[in-house]
């Protein structure tokens, strides 16, 4: 198992570029299984979660290719609708295949997807959207068996919730769907937006992706190809790099981010005394030597705080001046980074989804455990302000989100070693 030994106490200050987002390049991955065609990705970041997709499209009969940021898939010949125990279990968003399958071949089988433990990830809301544009979908033993005998139809699909899966993978099984089928209630990320210009530059009809309502127009499978597109900057990493030179009272300039896609999470950084602006193309961050605890951060879907910014923000407040309170609405098991924040000297109480964040003078380094993703990526930030050494194990969650943390933050004057 792999740790990161990270030495604190040092001013991060400097200039970095941005990977291409993880949760915009897995949806687009999938869709390449509907678009059929041959696709290349420009600003492809390498991390194991984008690994765990070019697995689950070989296994379908794709060939992917990937190097120096540049993915090549070709997806004229799917050879099979089903994805294996293993390859659903390594991710997530494995579950967005389901949608692109049956938009392309009308069946597929798979198993119950796996992720980080947020709390129940449950897939009800794909599963009755699915089966309202035709799909008949049987959950036995653990698999989900997916048809469409009659073929997909477009309705109007009202999403209980904005949930992000859901709404890519109704739009991913509507671009091939007769008629017109519109998302009400539909996610509005960025990465939403990313995947409706994606589909339509591979030739579907997609209109309103970005916004709460989306229209797709239902086209035949033989009008659509692939492409060439870039991936957007990954804006939870854009945050992250901000935290952590924030929680070190030093300054950052991130080439490429972009400040529309996190302007919630600029907006906490400012109140707790960061300058940030727009610096030709990206996004310019000075902080003061200690921040102020800001008094409210709730997470909601986008355009509100991002639920994947809540660990990292929280990490580069913990050393500050003040009280304040995170209310993650969005996930029922997401401060499993706390205890971990407490160890390094942190004053964190949590009730619930509240936790309540007290100030402290300093953080001093210790063996911390990356519990998921974003947690993991808050302890580095926590890391970067403590005084001594941090030892982080877990790095695998870390590696699914982040292209070589270490490098990125040795590049800001860090002193981290992966070992
Ligand atoms: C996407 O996950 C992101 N992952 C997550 O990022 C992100 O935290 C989340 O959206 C919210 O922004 C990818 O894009 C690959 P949801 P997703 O469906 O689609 C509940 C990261 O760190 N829900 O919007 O799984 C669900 O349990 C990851 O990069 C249902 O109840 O999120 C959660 O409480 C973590 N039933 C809430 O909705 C469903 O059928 C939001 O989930 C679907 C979701």
């Amino acid at each position: 198992m792999q740790i990161l030994r990270i030495e604190g106490g040092r001013r991060l200050s400097g200039e970095i570029g941005i990977q291409g987002a993880k949760n915009s390049v897995l949806p687009i991955l999938s869709a390449c299984v509907l678009t059929g065609g041959e696709t290349r990705l420009n600003r492809c970041p390498a991390l194991s979660d984008v690994y765990a997709a070019f697995g689950i499209l070989s296994s379908l009969g794709c060939k992917c290719r990937f190097s120096g940021g540049i993915a090549e898939i070709d997806s004229r010949s799917i050879g099979s609708t089903e994805i294996g125990d293993a390859l659903m279990r390594r991710m997530r968003s494995s579950i967005i295949f389901m949608g692109a399958l049956l938009g392309a071949a009308g069946e597929c089988v798979m198993s119950f997807p796996g992720g980080c433990e947020l709390g129940p990830r449950p897939i009800d809301m794909h599963i009755s959207a699915l089966r309202q544009l035709g799909a008949v979908i049987d959950e036995k033993h653990g698999r989900l068996i997916c048809q469409a005998p009659k073929g997909l139809k477009g309705t109007v699909v009202n999403l209980p919730f904005p949930s992000v899966g859901a709404t890519e993978n109704v739009m991913l099984a509507a671009v091939c769907a007769e008629g017109e089928t519109v998302i009400v209630n539909a996610a509005r990320e960025p990465e939403i937006a990313e995947l409706g210009s994606f589909l339509n530059k591979c030739g579907a009809n997609v209109r309103g992706a970005g916004c709460h309502r989306i229209v797709i127009e239902g086209v035949s499978r033989d009008k659509l190809h692939g492409c060439e597109y870039t991936v957007m900057p990954d804006r939870i990493a854009a945050a992250t790099y901000l935290c952590a030179a924030a929680a070190s009272g030093g300054e950052v300039n991130i080439n490429g981010a972009r400040v529309s896609d996190i302007e919630a999470v600029i907006n906490v950084l400012r109140q707790a005394g960061c300058r940030v602006c727009d610096s030709d193309g990206g996004v310019y961050l000075s902080a003061p030597a200690v921040m102020n605890c800001v008094n409210t951060v709730r997470t909601c879907p986008y355009p509100g705080f991002p639920t994947d910014a809540q660990a990292i923000v929280m990490a580069a407040l913990v050393r500050s001046r003040g009280m304040g309170i995170f209310v993650e609405d969005i996930f029922e098991n997401r401060f499993r980074h706390v205890d971990e924040l407490v160890r390094m000297g942190a004053d964190i109480k949590t009730e619930g989804k509240v936790a309540v964040v007290r100030g402290v003078d300093k953080l001093t380094g210790a063996a911390v455990s990356a519990p998921d993703l974003r947690g993991g990526a808050a302890l580095c930030v926590a890391a970067c302000a403590a005084e001594g050494e941090t030892e982080v194990s877990g790095v695998c969650y870390i590696d699914r989100g982040y292209e070589a943390i270490e490098t990125t933050l040795n590049a800001l004057g860090a002193k981290v070693r992966r070992e």
